[in-house]
Parts: C-alpha cells; sequence; structure tokens
C-alpha cells in the first residue's frame, strides 16, 4: 500500500487507531504471541523509572506501557499518558478506572509533535510503538528531550528490523501475509495491520534510531534487539 504523505499522516494515523481502538489490545497479544507486556516491562527498566517518579509516555494509545509505569512508581509517582486519538484514549480510561492505580494517572489528549508541558518536567519519557506514526520523528524526539529533566531518559520500544538470514525472511513474510489477515479477521480492518508492515519496513533501523536519539541532542545512545530484533528499545539521556 501507499503510505500516506507527511502532511496526510496525523490524520490517516488518528482515523486509523480510532478505528482499531477495540480490538487493539487484543490484536497486540495474538501478533506478539503475548511478548509485548515483557517488551514493555523492559523498555521501563531502560527508561530507568523507579519509585515517587513523574514521567511521561507518548503516544500512549489504550494505556498499556502507561499502566505498567504506574505499577512501578509507586503511589507517590505520577504518570502522563498522552495520544491524540479518542478512541484509543477511551479504551485506556475504562482500564484505567478499574486499576488499582488510577490516582497516579491523567490520560491527556495532545500531540507528541507539541507536547503542552513546559521544558524539565518529567524524569523520564517513554514512547511505546509511536515514534513510527508521527509526521517527524526528529520534532517528536526534541519535544521529548525538552520535556525530560536533565539526566533523565527518553526511550522507545517499537518495531525493528531483524538482520539474521532465514529469520528476517520468514518474520517479514509473517508480517506480510500472516498479520494483516489476523487483523481483517479480529478488528476487521486489514489495511491497517498492512499500514504495520509497510511503515515498519519504511522506518528506521534499530541502529539508524540510534543515531537519530544522538542527533537530537541525547547521550548514552543504544539499542537493545527484542525477540531477535523483530522489536528493538532505543534509549538516551538528557545531558
Ligand atoms: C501503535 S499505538 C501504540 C500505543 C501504546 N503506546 C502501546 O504501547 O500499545 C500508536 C499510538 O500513537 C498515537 N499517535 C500517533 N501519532 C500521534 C501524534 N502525533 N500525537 C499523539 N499521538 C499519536 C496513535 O493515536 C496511537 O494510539
Amino acid at each position: 500500500m501507499e503510505l500516506p504523505s507527511k502532511n496526510q499522516k496525523e490524520r490517516y494515523v488518528r482515523e486509523m487507531f480510532n478505528g482499531i481502538a477495540r480490538k487493539y489490545d487484543l490484536m497486540n497479544t495474538l501478533m506478539t504471541f503475548g511478548q509485548d507486556k515483557a517488551w514493555r516491562k523492559y523498555a521501563i527498566r531502560r527508561a530507568r523509572i523507579g519509585v515517587g517518579m513523574n514521567v511521561i509516555d507518548v503516544c500512549c494509545g489504550t494505556a498499556e506501557l502507561t499502566l505498567e509505569i504506574a505499577q512501578t512508581i509507586g503511589a507517590e509517582g505520577r504518570v502522563i499518558g498522552l495520544d491524540f486519538s479518542e478512541e484509543m484514549l477511551a479504551v485506556g480510561e475504562q482500564k484505567v478506572g478499574t486499576s488499582d492505580c488510577q490516582s497516579r494517572i491523567t490520560l491527556v489528549q495532545g500531540n507528541a509533535m507539541s507536547l503542552p508541558f513546559p521544558d524539565n518536567s518529567f524524569d523520564a519519557a517513554t514512547v511505546g510503538w509511536g515514534l513510527r506514526n508521527v509526521p517527524d520523528i526528529n520534532q517528536v524526539l526534541q519535544e521529548m528531550r525538552r520535556v525530560v529533566k536533565p539526566g533523565g531518559w527518553v526511550v522507545s520500544l517499537d518495531m525493528a528490523k531483524p538482520s539474521a538470514p532465514i529469520f528476517k525472511q520468514v518474520y517479514w513474510m509473517y508480517f506480510n501475509w500472516i498479520v494483516p489477515a489476523l487483523g481483517k479477521m479480529t478488528a476487521k480492518r486489514k489495511s491497517a495491520y498492512q499500514y504495520l508492515h509497510d511503515s515498519s519496513r519504511a522506518f528506521d533501523s534499530q541502529q539508524q534510531l540510534t543515531q537519530r536519539f544522538a542527533k537530537n541532542g541525547l547521550i548514552n545512545t543504544r539499542f537493545h534487539n527484542l525477540m531477535g530484533g523483530v522489536v528493538a528499545v532505543v534509549e538516551g539521556q538528557k545531558p
């Protein structure tokens, strides 16, 4: 499929996520063989998130990562989840409402390209499967860097590019054929899951994203492959 242009991307992405919001969590579990939860926990560790911290989770969607962060920061901590899709946030609000950490979580509708928070507001910033979907990755990284306090970590968890021969061919075939079919059956939106494959192909490799972190003023940058590099966590620290 033809990916949306930079100008059309926000509208396309927002409508797409509004359309799949109710099935998003189920599809994630099916597609990742239930691994997504462990990957989120790992990203939280790499963001050095601890008890009592104040954290922002950008592109929070249905608040899966936000809720994991809330468990980690304890009763004294605070986490803001920000997303522009009202339907994804509505699913997130339901989950937050029935969780035991409601008082630590605030979900905000907003745009990752222009975070509505002052400089140096948070101890850490995370983004899970979000950077691939924004019109300008550099701008979002600069925004995340801006709102984090000096010494705080910016962490992305997203699709990456495995390099092992055979494994990578099998993976891209699975992703190109099986995942869209699963999306059609489960979420009735084959195109959204075709977009997932096509946008992942077009996205930075883990090496390129790590370089991008450095170009946007983050230090101590590195990446960690998960599941053979199908997914990667990229980290960088604000000087
Ligand atoms: C693949 S979902 C990831 C959700 C969640 N982080 C998780 O771990 O499952 C991507 C989310 O990014 C949001 N998003 C994409 N572009 C955005 C933007 N410019 N501003 C705010 N949210 C955005 C979408 O609405 C969607 O909910």
